[in-house]
C-alpha cells in the first residue's frame, strides 16, 4: 500500500505514522508514505498557495496552479492508479466499511486542503472522493488524512498479530456491533471484580459472554447501528437477558 500526501504540513503525518502498529506497519514495509507540499511546486520569490476568495469574504482559498503541478508530481512519481481523495466537512463521514474498501487499493493520493478550502475548480477536475470525519470543522484536512492512515494500515495484511487481530474490533462483523469491554491484572480491585466468566477457561461461555456486551453496549449507546428485528435468534436471547439483567439490577 502507497499513501500519497498532499499537504503544507507534510512533517505532521509523519510523525503520526511513526508510532505503535502503524509505525511497526511502516518498519515492515507494509505501507509506504509519501508527503508532498504544493509549496515546492508554487512560483515566485513567496511560493504563493493561496489568495482571497472572489466574492469577498472571511479566508484565503488554495490555488489551482500549485496544486496541479504538486499533483502532476506525484502521477509521475509511481505508475500505480490511485483515487484522490480530498478530506473535507463536505465529504461522506467514514466508517469501517469505507476503510475496509480503502485497504484493499494499492495506493491512494490524499488531499488536504488548508484556509477555507481549495479552489472548486481544481476539485472537480482531480478528486475521486470526498471523505469527511464527521459533522464538525477542523482547521485542515491533515487529521483526516492521518486517521484514514491509520486504519488503513492497520488492516494490511501482516500488521497486527493474532492478539491484536481486527476481526474483533468495533464495527466488523456481520453486524458491525462495537467491542466488548476488556479487562487485565489484577482479577480484584477496589474499581471492581473481573467477571468471573472470564477467569472460568470456559470459551464456549467466554464467546458467548463477549457476544452478549456487544450486543448490549451496541444497543445502549449506538442503537441506530442495528435493527433488532433482524437478529438471529441466539442474538435476541442474549441481548433480551443482558436487558433483563439491567432490570433485576434496578429492582431494590
Ligand atoms: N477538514 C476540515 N474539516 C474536516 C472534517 N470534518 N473531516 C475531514 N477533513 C476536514
Amino acid at each position: 500500500m502507497r499513501f500519497d500526501v498532499i499537504t503544507l504540513f507534510p512533517e505532521f503525518l509523519a510523525q503520526s505514522a511513526g508510532l505503535g502498529v502503524v509505525g511497526r506497519a511502516q518498519e515492515k514495509a507494509l505501507f509506504s508514505l509519501h508527503g508532498w507540499n504544493p509549496r515546492d511546486y508554487a512560483e515566485g520569490n513567496y511560493r504563493r498557495v493561496d489568495d482571497r476568495p472572489f466574492g469577498g469574504g472571511p479566508g484565503m482559498v488554495m490555488l489551482i496552479e500549485p496544486l496541479q503541478a504538486c499533483l502532476s508530481a506525484v502521477r509521475a512519481a509511481d505508475p500505480t492508479p490511485a483515487p484522490v481523495i480530498y478530506l473535507s466537512p463536505q465529504g461522506r463521514p467514514l466508517t469501517q466499511a469505507k476503510v475496509r474498501e480503502l485497504a484493499a487499493l494499492p495506493r491512494m493520493i490524499l488531499l488536504c486542503g488548508r484556509y477555507e478550502g481549495i479552489d472548486e475548480r481544481f476539485l472537480a477536475g482531480a478528486v475521486d472522493e470526498e471523505i469527511s470525519l464527521g459533522d464538525y470543522v477542523l482547521s485542515g484536512g491533515e487529521l483526516g488524512a492521518a486517521v484514514i492512515i491509520d486504519a488503513v494500515a492497520r488492516l494490511q495484511e501482516g500488521a497486527l498479530n493474532d492478539a491484536e487481530s481486527a476481526a474483533q474490533d468495533s464495527f466488523e462483523g456481520e453486524l458491525g456491533l462495537l467491542d466488548c469491554p476488556h479487562f487485565s491484572q489484577p482479577a480484584q480491585h477496589p474499581l471492581g471484580d473481573v467477571p468471573n466468566v472470564l477467569r472460568s477457561g470456559n470459551h464456549a461461555a467466554i464467546a458467548n459472554w463477549r457476544r452478549q456486551q456487544s450486543l448490549l453496549r451496541t444497543w445502549q449507546r449506538r442503537p441506530e447501528l442495528f435493527d433488532e428485528s433482524t437478529l438471529n435468534k441466539a442474538d435476541r436471547k442474549l441481548l433480551a437477558q443482558a436487558r433483563d439483567g439491567l432490570e433485576s439490577d434496578k429492582t431494590p
